[in-house]
């Protein structure tokens, strides 16, 4: 099938089934013109938690559709590649997670929504980056924080909220690969144009940008500012977005280190995702995200605990 009768049998699907897709940003064109919502995490977590669809394809990573199945249970959940991974979650197993826990036992334990559902478990807070520093600003000064699994992200939100953490190693191979010398030339180029990052940026990269937030965040950033042109640091997905809801800005995409090909970086594991595996989850209604209940109900806590957080 072409791209135009899968997109009209995914739409035939969706009603026959009563499904609902639910695409992240960094999902290719397609996908998101094909979908019912699209968002940032934190968005799409309570669209898939209020949703009464019996099925919710999500079209993202695996965290993304385990923490939509942790949230309403009672919903067939797919994921059309159940490799879709991401360097966070990966990066910071349950075992390495538990011990390195153990060394700091009067810590709260704050953890980024990119992790498995064993490591939500062992959480005090689950967040986002679009609620990431409300939540620790919120948190006693007193009390000592462990954040986990991003060092950027809880770098920047150290450096913003005036607390120490104790960071887990971990990091997203797509936002660390930005080149801060490319980003120079560029600016050269741009001189008026607005350094806009995701916070899972490194710190060199951050220290120049006159805005850092999450990929909704920046999307409403864009539309706000009275610049017009922009250099865009997160995965080149959140593009067509922000072109169709700013058509008239210029959004440059910030290059990477290893990159002399495009101009742009995409996140593999987003990527893995297609129209035609869309197409055929829904059809076959597999592979389907499954968990355990009483991991299900103990991960479910602190992502609880965040979105009751206003
Ligand atoms: P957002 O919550 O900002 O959409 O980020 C998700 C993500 O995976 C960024 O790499
Ligand atoms: Fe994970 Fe980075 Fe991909 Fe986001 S862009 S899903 S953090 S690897």
């Amino acid at each position: 099938m072409n791209k135009a009768e899968l997109i009209k049998e995914i739409t035939k699907l969706k009603i026959a089934k009563n499904a609902v897709v639910l695409a992240h940003y960094y999902q290719e064109e397609a996908i998101q013109e094909v979908a019912d919502f699209v968002g940032d995490s934190l968005d799409l977590s309570r669209r898939a938690s209020e949703t009464d669809a019996d099925i919710i394809v999500f079209a993202g990573v695996h965290f993304m559709a385990e923490t939509a199945k942790i949230l309403n249970p009672i919903r067939k959940v797919l994921l059309p590649d159940m490799n879709a991974g991401c360097s966070l979650a990966d990066g910071c197993p349950p075992e390495a997670f538990k011990a390195f826990k153990a060394k700091y036992p009067d810590h709260l334990v704050v953890t980024y929504i990119n992790c498995s559902a064993e490591i939500k478990s062992m959480s005090d807070y689950v967040c986002t980056s679009s609620n990431a520093l409300s939540i620790i600003q919120s948190i006693p000064k007193k009390q000592p924080i462990i954040f986990a699994p991003d060092k950027n992200l809880g770098r920047y939100l150290i450096k913003n909220s005036g607390r120490e953490m104790v960071l887990w190693d971990g990091s997203c191979i797509v936002h660390e690969a930005f080149n801060v010398e490319k980003l120079f030339n560029l600016k050269k180029k741009h001189p008026k144009a607005e350094i806009i990052a995701h916070p899972e940026c490194k710190e060199e990269l951050l220290k120049f940008a006159d805005f850092v937030g999450s990929t909704s965040k920046m999307i409403k950033y864009v539309s706000e500012s009275a610049a017009e042109a922009f250099l865009v640091a997160t995965e080149a997905g959140i593009l067509h977005q922000m072109q169709k809801e700013m058509p008239t800005k210029s959004l440059i995409p910030v290059p990477i280190e290893e990159d002399n090909s495009c101009a742009c970086s995409e996140c593999a594991y987003m990527k893995m995702n297609s129209l035609e595996k869309l197409y055929n989850c829904l059809l076959m209604e597999s592979p389907e995200i499954k968990i355990e209940e009483d991991l299900r109900q103990s991960a479910l806590k602190p992502i609880e605990r965040m979105l009751s957080f206003a």
